[in-house]
């Protein structure tokens, strides 16, 4: 029989092992290649000293191809839990040290586990990527284990945030994880994600293309959307996650934690009177004014890089986490088009799931024409908006700066589709269009000359592009001085905290996907 010491030695021993993952070299490997292992992540990621984990001593259950005499204590990835700013979190770190970090039927129950926790307990869950994909050597063991995580995934969405940072490879299926989550961040040259790499494509298609142009940071977090945020490296991917987390609640039973801040509820700002320009074709920067509003100037931009013609993003008002919309008149005037449509779509939705109230920035001079947007489907992309922000029965507060022109107005959380609060500022012109196409259509026959024209402009702006003509209606609650903005919504915010809401019973509705 073993002594206690030597038991005791036995333990330490096996934890030694469990720390050395795939050993030394691979670990070597892996700081060349500029990245961290699974474990140093996961100390980056958390509060120090919080982290548990779980699995430690689990082994691949595979025996064909000598896999029986390859077993390494935790297998390719380390799981558990431990807390960001004091509030408690899941987290699984693929080991790309041990077989690439490839995903085995043990890894696969090791990830479900921590999901189960985190769905029952009710806490954010954070994956970090870096794998092979699936184990070949399992074959459908591996498979399963995929589409199990998979259904876990979809199990949670709605129920707890779910983040993932891709730090390594993210091929094939395996991407479909990732995708279900609700932000991805992808780290900056070391990461890539696609279904089928260049060589398959090379074979398909023909088309010659790097890892990085089709599935990089910058290719998803610019031009598919795929991707929420970039990081410039681990480190930096670490500090947006736990960025992130401080503006979620917990799950969807929860509010969203209150910071408080030093910043006067009452702030006026004398440079929002004359942000806006009174030109409706000037742009300015939307972001500028949505920093001079929220607390302390702390807005964190989601996907600033896809569809620049919309700004999404979380910023406090007088602590409260708030998710802002607003349309960006520097980029293709601030118009609504298939992409910006699906992007505000899906945080908008996110936002809702999560309790998070929703401030809108109205400025827009309605969806953009042309074959290529018909074609591929502006009707059905922008019915996402207008479905989502009718579907959203949290607090929101809408205000219009400038241009609400046309079917853009209706959608952009107008008083119509459930704002609860409707503000303009007296720049605002809210009309079936701007007065220059509207004077063009009205009296297209009837205008011998430029001077007739400008006049029947003028007469247009004065009778209905302003927000009066809705502030008559009732469709605009309160036309407010821009330098309020920031107590405005304070207090508007504060009015509608106890908001209650219900959507008739069903069993879901059908957003036009
Ligand atoms: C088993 C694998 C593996 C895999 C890598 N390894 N991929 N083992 N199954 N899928 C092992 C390697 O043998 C190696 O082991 C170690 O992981 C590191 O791999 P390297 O090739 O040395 O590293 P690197 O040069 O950085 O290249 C990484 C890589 C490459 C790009 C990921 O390994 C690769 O292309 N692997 C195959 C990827 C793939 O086709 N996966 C299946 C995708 S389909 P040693 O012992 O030498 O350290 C898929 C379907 C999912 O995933 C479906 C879900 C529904």
């Amino acid at each position: 029989m073993k002594t206690l010491e030597e038991k005791y030695n036995q333990f330490e021993q096996k934890l030694k092992e469990a720390e050395q993952g795939g050993g030394a070299i691979r670990i070597q490997k892996q700081h060349e290649a500029g990245k961290q292992t699974a474990r140093e992540r996961i100390v980056e990621f958390l509060d120090s000293g919080t982290f548990n984990e779980f699995d430690r001593f689990v082994t691949h259950r595979s025996n064909e191809f000598g896999m029986d005499k390859t077993k390494t204590l935790g297998d390719g990835v380390i799981t558990g839990y431990g807390k960001i700013d004091g509030r408690l979190v899941y987290i699984f770190a693929f080991d790309f040290t041990v077989f690439g970090g490839t995903l085995s039927r043990a890894n696969a129950d090791k990830i479900i586990k921590v999901q189960q926790l985190a769905l029952k307990m009710g806490a954010p869950l954070i994956g970090l990527n870096d794998s092979g994909g699936a184990r070949i050597q399992e074959g459908v063991e591996s498979l399963a284990g995929y589409a199990d995580i998979f259904y876990n995934n979809v199990r949670s969405s709605g129920v707890i945030p779910q983040i993932s940072c891709i730090m390594g490879p993210c091929a094939g299926g395996a991407v479909y994880s990732p995708a279900l989550t609700d932000f991805i961040i992808m780290v900056k040259e070391t990461s890539y994600m696609f279904v089928t790499g260049p060589d398959v494509i090379k074979a398909v298609t023909h088309e010659d293309v790097t890892k990085e142009e089709l599935g990089g940071a910058l290719t998803h977090n610019s031009k598919s959307g795929v991707a929420h945020f970039v990081a410039d490296n681990d480190e930096q991917a670490a500090m947006l996650v736990r960025e992130l987390i401080g503006f979620l609640p917990s799950n969807n039973m929860e509010e969203a934690p209150i910071v408080p801040t030093t910043d006067n509820i009452h702030r006026e700002d004398e440079i929002l009177q004359t942000l806006v320009p009174v030109d409706p074709n000037k742009p300015y920067d939307i972001v500028e004014l949505i920093e001079n509003v929220v607390d302390d100037k702390n807005f964190l931009e989601v996907q600033p890089h896809y569809a620049k013609n919309i700004v999404i993003g979380f910023g406090r008002l007088a602590g409260q986490s708030v998710g802002i919309v607003a349309n960006q008149p520097m980029f293709l005037a601030g118009v609504l088009d298939i992409d910006s449509s699906i992007k505000a779509a899906r945080f908008v939705r996110f936002c809702d799931a999560f309790n998070i109230p929703l401030i809108t920035f109205v400025d827009v001079p309605g969806f953009l024409p042309g074959l290529t947007q018909e074609t591929n489907g502006v009707i059905k992309h922008g019915a996402k908006l207008l479905y989502a922000f009718s579907e959203a029965t949290v607090p929101k507060i809408t205000l219009i700066t400038r241009k609400a022109y046309g079917g853009a107005y209706c959608v952009m959380s107008s008083k119509h589709i459930g704002a609860d609060v409707n503000f303009a500022y007296p720049t605002a012109e809210i009309a079936v269009m701007g007065a220059e196409g509207a004077v063009n259509i009205i009296f297209r026959n009837n205008l011998s000359n430029d001077e007739e024209r400008k006049t029947k402009i003028d007469e247009y702006s004065e009778t209905l592009a302003n927000p009066y003509k809705a502030a008559e209606l009732g469709y605009i609650d309160e036309v407010i001085y821009p330098k309020q903005t920031r107590y405005k919504l304070i207090q508007a915010l504060e009015m509608t905290r106890n908001k209650s809401q219900q959507l008739p019973h069903r069993k879901h509705g059908n957003i036009v996907l």
